[in-house]
């Protein structure tokens, strides 16, 4: 397994360019099940999570075409099997996305079910009864969920919590019902939008889009020809290096990416005392060389504070001045990050989902490892500004969600290096 070894110490300055965002294109490429045309897909992020997406679509018979900048063409008509199995369902949860696309357009769906999770239960409860509701027969069996139906009825759906797959997939099902679908309590984050025009684009009928109430008007199909989409940037890579700016006190310039859908984490980071300055499509923070200072965080769905970014600011609050409370609402076990913050010297002390951070006198690098994605990164974060070395263990977390982090610190002036296995 890849390691990465990170020296810490070094004020990040420079500018970047942000990748597409990995939680729009992982729904987005499972939509073009959905579409009777060849689809074009662009702004790919270069990510393990899209190649295991692509290796999903491609055992199920789908033509998948790649090119050197990153486009994806799609061809669904060639399908021969309707199923998602579990080793691949087992490295990526978002594997439950083909559930509505393969039942809405086929009819039928075998989808392994996702399990156990690092940050928590997880479960697709609401993905299953809300497909109940629009008339499909599901049967939970030897692990698979096993899905079928003549065509799906629109009808109202009140999610009982705000759940961005569901959601998703629900949005993918409904395009295809017969009648009207109303989702009430919808999850809102920008992905969920990005995906609703890219269904738009392909002929559904969507409208409430950027609210929590979804109106989709069931279409007979989707057959748009010449789609090309091109996928919103990371709003989670772009917190991410903002954060290691902030947490190095340094000053970067992040590009292709959107001020806009990021309004809560860059209040926090204004808060802890960044000088932010903003364009169309660019991000600039300055923290003058001063330390951060400790900030309060509640996360919450969107446009509250991230879950996705919990992780890097714990990381930034143990290297700040002052007490800063962290209080994660949407998943019960995600601060795996924790412990191993706390052996690189981090004053932080957990009860049940609040971490209290205490600043500390500065970390010192150590070798850690983390058990999920976004924690991977708070690592690699706690390293860059750790005295002397910290290596990070099972970096395949972040490989599946973010593009090329050693290169794009390291063009930021990091001194960080893979080890290869
Ligand atoms: C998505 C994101 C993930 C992000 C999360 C919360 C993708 C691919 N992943 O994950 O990066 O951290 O949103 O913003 O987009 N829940 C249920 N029953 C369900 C579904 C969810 O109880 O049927 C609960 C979950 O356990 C969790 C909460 O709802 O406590 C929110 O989860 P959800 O929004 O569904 O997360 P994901 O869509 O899996």
């Amino acid at each position: 397994m890849d390691k990465l070894i990170i020296t810490g110490g070094t004020q990040l300055s420079g500018e970047l360019r942000i990748s597409g965002a990995k939680n729009a294109a992982l729904p987005i490429m499972a939509a073009t099940l959905l579409c009777e045309q060849p689809v074009s897909i662009g702004n790919i992020p270069h990510l393990h999570d899209i190649t295991t997406t692509m290796q999903l679509l491609g055992q199920m018979g789908i033509q998948l075409t790649i090119d050197e900048k990153m486009n994806i063409e799609v061809v669904s008509s060639t399908i021969t099997k309707y199923e998602a199995p579990y080793d691949l369902v087992k490295t990526m949860r978002a594997s439950i996305l083909v559930l509505g696309p393969l039942l809405a357009r086929f009819g039928e769906a075998h989808v392994s079910l996702p399990g156990g999770c690092a940050i928590g239960t997880r479960p697709v409860d609401i993905h299953l009864d809300s497909l109940i509701k629009m008339g499909a027969d599901i049967r939970v069996e030897a692990g698979y969920i096993h899905a079928k139906t003549r065509r799906l009825q629109g009808c109202r759906l009140v999610l009982d919590k705000v759940t961005v797959t569901g959601t998703e997939n629900l949005l993918m099902a409904a395009t295809l019902a017969e009648g009207t679908t109303i989702i009430e309590n919808a999850a809102k984050e920008p992905e969920v939008s990005d995906l609703a025009h890219f269904l738009n684009e392909m002929g559904a009928k969507i409208s409430g889009i950027d609210t929590d109430i979804l109106t989709i008007e069931g279409v007979e199909k989707l057959a748009a020809k010449d789609i090309h989409y091109d996928i919103l940037p990371d709003r989670i890579e772009t917190g991410t290096y903002l954060v290691a700016a902030a947490i190095t006190r340094g000053k970067v310039k992040l590009k292709d990416t959107r001020p806009d859908i990021l309004d809560a984490v860059l209040d926090k980071l204004k808060e802890a005392g960044a000088d932010i300055t903003t364009g169309k499509d660019w991000i600039q923070l300055d923290m003058h060389g001063k330390q951060p200072k400790a900030v309060n965080i509640r996360t919450a769905p969107y446009p509250a504070f991230p879950t996705d970014m919990q992780a890097q600011f714990t990381a930034m609050n143990s290297v700040a001045e002052g007490v800063g409370i962290i209080t994660e609402t949407v998943f019960e076990n995600r601060f795996m990050h924790v412990q191993e913050m706390q052996r690189m010297g981090a004053d932080i002390q957990l009860e049940s989902n609040t971490a209290i951070c205490k600043g500390s006198e500065g970390l010192t690098g150590a070798p850690v490892m983390a058990t999920d994605l976004r924690a991977s990164a708070s690592l690699v974060l706690a390293g860059l500004v750790a005295t002397g070395d910290t290596l990070v263990d099972r970096i395949y977390h972040i490989d599946r969600g973010y593009d090329h982090i050693e290169e794009k610190l390291a063009q930021l002036g990091a001194t960080i290096r893979r080890i290869p296995k």
